[in-house]
């Protein structure tokens, strides 16, 4: 039952981003639609519809909008991204700026960026307020990150700043939307907003551990940018990121990048970083205590350890 309704949202997110990245300017529909059909995973749509049903609400069609303008704020953002963390792979394809081109990159992210307002437009300014404060803080979170990494001073507390505002916040947007749509009251609110809050906290360090163990060809994206950019996990273990930069300095190393990722690993980051991740999988658990049982909750449940045992 759940299934069936959850398939049928997910349709209809796919649909409204395929149809509204459409423009006369073909480069832009073309990069649009690039980067929207190679696939990805839609947890944050999924998530506001998850939301949206365990919060009560009946009718799926009133949440659809505004779950494919988070994941459109994601999208956005991936093409952005790339661009700063000069990766040419994504979603297992050539990404916008390596096919495109930087400039035609940027400006297929503001195209995208721009498509939120569209999607945001029928919903009432309480909705648009929360959009923007999340759009805000992710900008924020991705500005910090290149301002820490460029000075080498990402420390425990930053990394969490860091990974709270440019991923978390929007998770927490989104199921915060869709229970809002449901008409919750405050508490169930709260409660699912907290959950997606922990569970975005949860998803970016396990992103993180996998930049260095994981296999870029199962994600679809290369491994070692975060080590490259002096950042991630590393941020964890006290004195490893000075080792980072230290290494990486050394221009005539052979292979910095693969020094690094072996010591990486050889230095305990990664199982640190583990735990912390556990910790913040535990508190989106208890979050969830607080709604009532329901089909869609049991998959907010399992959302989680699909978060922490993902390989991709
Ligand atoms: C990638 O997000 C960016 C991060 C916040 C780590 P996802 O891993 O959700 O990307 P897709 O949408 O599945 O490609
Ligand atoms: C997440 O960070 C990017 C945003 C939140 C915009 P990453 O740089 O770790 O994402 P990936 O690894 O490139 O997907
Ligand atoms: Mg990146
Ligand atoms: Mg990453």
């Amino acid at each position: 039952m759940l299934n069936n309704t959850l398939a049928y949202g997910l349709e209809a997110v796919e649909n409204q981003l395929q149809s509204i990245v459409d423009s006369d300017v073909q480069l832009l529909a073309d990069a649009g639609l690039h980067i929207i059909s190679s696939g990805g995973k839609r947890l944050r749509p999924q998530l506001a519809i998850l939301a949206y049903l365990a919060a009560g609400g009946q009718d799926l069609d009133v949440v659809i909008p505004a779950a494919a303008a988070v994941e459109m704020v994601h999208t956005a953002t991936l093409v952005h991204d790339d661009i700063n963390d000069h990766s040419l792979l994504r979603r297992g394809k050539i990404t916008v700026h390596a096919k495109w081109g930087r400039t035609f990159a940027l400006l297929a992210g503001d195209y995208l960026f721009t498509k939120v307002y569209e999607l945001m437009a029928a919903y009432p300014p309480e909705y648009n307020g929360i959009m923007a404060t999340a759009c805000i803080r992710l900008v924020e979170g991705e500005t910090m990150q290149a301002e820490a990494a460029k000075a080498g001073v990402m420390d425990r507390e930053t990394y969490k700043t860091i990974i709270s505002r440019k991923t978390a916040s929007l998770f927490e947007a989104g199921a915060r939307m869709g229970s809002m749509l449901a008409d919750a009251d405050e508490n169930t609110i709260e409660a699912l907003a907290d959950y997606a809050y922990n569970l975005g906290l949860t998803f970016q360090i396990v992103d993180d551990i996998l930049d260095i163990i994981g296999d870029p060809e199962e994600m679809g994206k290369p491994v070692g940018a975060d080590i490259a950019q002096h950042r991630g996990v590393m941020a964890v273990q006290d004195g490893v990121l000075e080792e980072v930069v230290a290494v990486t300095a050394v221009a005539e190393a052979d292979d910095p990048l693969a020094q690094m990722m072996a010591r990486l690993r050889e230095s305990g980051a990664v199982e640190v970083a583990r735990r912390q991740a556990e910790e913040m999988a535990q508190r989106a658990h208890a979050a969830l205590t607080a709604i009532p049982e329901s089909e869609a909750r049991q998959e907010m449940v399992a959302l989680i350890d699909m978060v922490l045992n993902r390989q991709k």
